[in-house]
């Protein structure tokens, strides 16, 4: 019934935004962040996630990510990624907006991602600037080609600045939109949380697809509680 209700709610208002969090990817086979399950679970984010911690000790910090790295580029699209790329294909999805950092939404074909947590694809270097290609015989301590200086990657650390050009580019999609619908996000985490407001402040509204509660669920027009892969391949076929 609420995938039912989900494909009417698109086709009175396509094109609408996508929104995607960490549990779109987990059926990939990459952990999320807060569930009992998550990468936070077992790792504090102000420890790992921060730069803060980076500029501290770049060495510890790549540990981590280096292990991150070799699992997100190991990782496949599943179903969820290919229909949203399927849906912007059929005119339904205008853009993907993704907290993600693995590519797969990418990789699956959609092709306007805006990755407002940056990504996996590179990484820069503190002392000269210049973004190098994030290439795994980099790892496990990606340094400067140039300066030797141990690079950083290319991701939003807590306490760090969004990439402006996507963020703002994120909002412009939000208020844009008659719909924007969140996928797999806790909407725990500012300035991204902040977007499906942006859509009901610009007159829109939006819809939450997620396994579980959401910080966000008392303001969305409507709630589906299930599996991203499931749910959003269920509504492909429904939109024909
Ligand atoms: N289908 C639907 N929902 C799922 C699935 C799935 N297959 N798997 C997990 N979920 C849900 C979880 O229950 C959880 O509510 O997805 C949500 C993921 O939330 P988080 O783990 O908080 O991830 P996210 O919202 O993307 O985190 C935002 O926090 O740590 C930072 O930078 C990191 O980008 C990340 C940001």
């Amino acid at each position: 019934m609420s995938v039912e209700r989900l494909a009417e709610l698109i086709r009175e208002r396509a094109p609408c935004v996508v929104l995607t969090g960490a549990g779109v990817s987990t059926e990939s086979g990459i952990p999320d962040f807060r569930s009992p399950t998550g990468i936070w679970a077992d790792v504090d984010p102000m420890e790992y996630g921060s730069l803060r911690a980076f500029q501290a000790d770049p060495e510890k910090i790549w540990s981590f990510y280096a292990r991150r790295i070799e699992m997100l580029t190991g990782a496949e699209p599943n179903e969820a990624h290919y229909a949203l790329a399927e849906l912007e294909r059929r005119g339904y999805v205008r853009a993907v907006v993704t907290q993600n950092i693995d590519l797969l939404h990418s990789r699956a074909g959609s092709r306007e991602v805006v990755e407002v947590h940056g990504s996996i694809r590179t990484a820069s270097c503190p002392a000269c600037r210049a973004s190098h290609p994030l290439d795994e015989s980099l790892l496990p301590l990606p340094r400067c080609p140039d300066c030797g200086a141990v690079l950083k990657p290319d991701v939003v650390f807590f306490g760090e600045l969004l990439p402006r050009a996507a963020i703002d580019r994120a909002y412009e999609l939000a208020r844009g939109t008659r719909l924007l619908i969140v996928v797999g996000s806790t909407l725990e985490v500012y300035p991204v949380a902040d977007l499906p407001l942006e859509t009901v402040r610009a007159g829109g509204s939006f819809a939450i697809v997620n396994r579980g509660p959401t910080a966000l669920d008392g303001r969305a027009v409507l709630n589906v509680d299930g599996s991203a892969g499931e749910t959003l391949h269920e509504l492909a076929t429904v939109l024909g």
